[in-house]
């Protein structure tokens, strides 16, 4: 191992250790990270771009599939979650070990279902550790591109080149990228300055495609707290999302959106109307609607915020601490994030909830095969997931629905 190396394992280190992932300087700090991070000029993995892993996703998970639960971490290591145990990142985006969690349960006498992981998620191709392209989805289902050119620069701009300049506009120039923009802490960028694009995700064409040749115009407006891995056991991560959640994702599945195809599908980026928001606010639970709009916000069921681009108006909603739980106004609306994940999730269709039987919870419990509850432990609830499995598919929220809990698709919708 070369010094050069050795120094950026070293400062991924003290990001571990101290959890700085909103602190300007840790790595990518809104922008273009220290080149040999990423690239090694006389002994490469990778003879395309000179990349230190075989290939761009591995690239990337040599720092952010590092072993614990913390921080940038996105991928569990295999060696970590053995069958039963649950990749262990909360992240908003999800954690893309769910892809290696394939479940095998016999519903009813006769019957067996295998529900294979890479249904979980965006199936990257990192081949240094054992990630590959989707067997079912040839191409983005909605669109065309190529399942096999996955990967996180697909997304991501590797370069992090988008910034946020201080008149609030997006660009790929117009002044220094000072610290990452992603989070309530982060600065407001000075005349002159500016601060890095959410997550580093891709949103101007002049940043050219990455991997499977997708070119972004819709920018992705949102603010998270800055910390942001974490149990939700006691209060939520609440990640505030504003304009131009659902465009961005339908650079890849046109077909997903209903505003651009006549394709019959669900709405996304419209408001949520009198009812939907009613609906939202008052319910707790199957068969409970005493709730209000003052606590009603779920991060299992999240919104979009009208169609906001004012980043002190995103920044004061994203919140870990419980103190902002207001649920929507009729103007806020649905969005793709609304029912998906990003990365992945411990459901199929990388769904945030389980959409695949009729009731999520049974007797108060979240379902398992190790459940101590006969009920709970019956394989037409757990879906071959044990209790912990379960849990952490809802990044370790309690269950506090109904005791008997319907889709979340109620929280919206109120059939139940
Ligand atoms: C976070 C990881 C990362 C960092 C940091 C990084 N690169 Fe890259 N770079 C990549 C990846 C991944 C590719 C390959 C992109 C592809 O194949 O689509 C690439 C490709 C390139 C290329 C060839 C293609 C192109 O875009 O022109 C050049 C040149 C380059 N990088 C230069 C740099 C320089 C200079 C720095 C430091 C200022 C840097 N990179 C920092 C990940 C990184
Ligand atoms: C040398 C280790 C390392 C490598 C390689 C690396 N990252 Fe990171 N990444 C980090 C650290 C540390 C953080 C948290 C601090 C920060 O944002 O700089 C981070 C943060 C991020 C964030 C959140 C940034 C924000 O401002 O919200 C994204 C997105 C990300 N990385 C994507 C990537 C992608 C995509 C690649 C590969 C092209 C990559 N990283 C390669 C270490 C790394
Ligand atoms: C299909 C697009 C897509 C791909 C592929 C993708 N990301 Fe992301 N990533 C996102 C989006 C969107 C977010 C913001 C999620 C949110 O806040 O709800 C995100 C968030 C993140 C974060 C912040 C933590 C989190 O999960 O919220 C990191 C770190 C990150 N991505 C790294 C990566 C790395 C590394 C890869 C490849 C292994 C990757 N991403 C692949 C779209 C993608
Ligand atoms: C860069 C292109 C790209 C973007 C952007 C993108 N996707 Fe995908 N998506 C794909 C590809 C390719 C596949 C097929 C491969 C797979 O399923 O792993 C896919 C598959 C999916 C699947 C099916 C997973 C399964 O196996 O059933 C869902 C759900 C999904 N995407 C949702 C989203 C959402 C939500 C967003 C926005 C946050 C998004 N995608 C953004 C390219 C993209
Ligand atoms: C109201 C909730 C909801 C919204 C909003 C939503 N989805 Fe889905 N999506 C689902 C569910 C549930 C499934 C699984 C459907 C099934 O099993 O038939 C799914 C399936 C998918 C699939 C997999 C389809 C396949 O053929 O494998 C993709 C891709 C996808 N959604 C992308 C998107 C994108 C992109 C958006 C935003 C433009 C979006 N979804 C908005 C709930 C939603
Ligand atoms: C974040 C809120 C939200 C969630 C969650 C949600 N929906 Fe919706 N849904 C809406 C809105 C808003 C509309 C459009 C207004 C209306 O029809 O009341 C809608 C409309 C619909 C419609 C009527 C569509 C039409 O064109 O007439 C159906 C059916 C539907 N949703 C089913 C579902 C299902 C099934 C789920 C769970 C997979 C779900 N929804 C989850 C907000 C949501």
């Amino acid at each position: 191992m070369n010094t050069v190396k050795l120094s950026l394992i070293l400062i991924a280190a003290f990001a571990i250790t101290f959890g700085l992932s909103g602190v300007a300087g840790a790595f990518h700090a809104g922008g273009v990270a220290e080149c040999m991070g990423c690239h090694n000029i006389h002994d490469a993995k990778s003879a395309s771009s000179l990349l230190a892993g075989s290939d761009v996703s591995s690239t990337c998970i040599n720092c952010h599939g590092a072993a614990g639960a913390s921080s940038y971490h996105i991928v569990t290591p295999d060696a970590d979650m053995p069958a039963g145990s649950p990749p262990y990142n909360r992240t908003p985006g999800g954690d893309f070990g769910w892809l290696k969690k394939t479940y095998t349960y016999s519903p009813r006498t006769g019957t067996t279902v295998t529900e294979l992981g890479d249904t979980h998620g965006h199936n990257i191709v990192a081949a240094d550790f054992g990630y590959n392209a989707d067997g079912t989805n040839l191409t983005a289902p909605g669109g065309d591109m190529d399942a096999t050119q996955l990967s996180c620069n697909s997304c991501h701009d590797n370069h992090g080149k988008l910034r946020r300049l201080a008149d609030g506009t997006f660009s790929v120039s117009g002044g220094p990228i000072i610290a990452s923009g992603s989070y309530d802490t982060s600065v407001v960028p000075a005349t002159g300055q500016a601060v890095g694009a959410y997550r580093l995700l891709r949103g101007d064409a002049a940043q050219g495609a990455g991997t499977g040749g997708k070119v972004f115009t819709a920018v992705f407006n949102a603010v998270v707290p800055s910390t942001y891995n974490r149990t939700e056991a006691v209060t939520p991560t609440r990640v505030a999302y504003g304009k131009g959640i659902s465009d961005w994702c339908a650079t890849c599945h046109a077909d997903m959106h209903s505003a651009s195809s006549s394709k019959m599908t669900h709405p996304v980026n419209q408001g949520l109307g009198t009812s939907v928001t009613a609906n939202y606010n008052a319910y707790v639970g199957s068969g409970n609607m005493t709730g209000t709009s003052a606590t009603s916000f779920d991060s299992i069921v999240p919104f979009q915020m009208d169609n906001t681009t004012d980043f002190a108006t995103l920044k004061a909603k994203a919140v870990n601490n419980g103190s902002v739980s207001t649920g929507p106004a009729t103007s806020d609306r649905v969005m793709c994030l609304s029912c998906h994940r990003a990365h992945a999730s411990g459901w199929k269709h990388m769904t945030r909830w389980n959409n695949e039987g009729e009731l999520i919870a049974v007797e108060g419990l979240w379902p398992g095969t190790d459940s101590p509850n006969a009920t709970a432990a019956l394989a037409k609830w757990n879906l071959g997931r044990t209790v912990a499995e379960t849990t952490k598919a809802y990044n370790d929220k309690p269950m506090t629905y109904g005791s008997y809990q319907r889709s979340l698709c109620n929280k919206c919708h109120a059939k139940d």
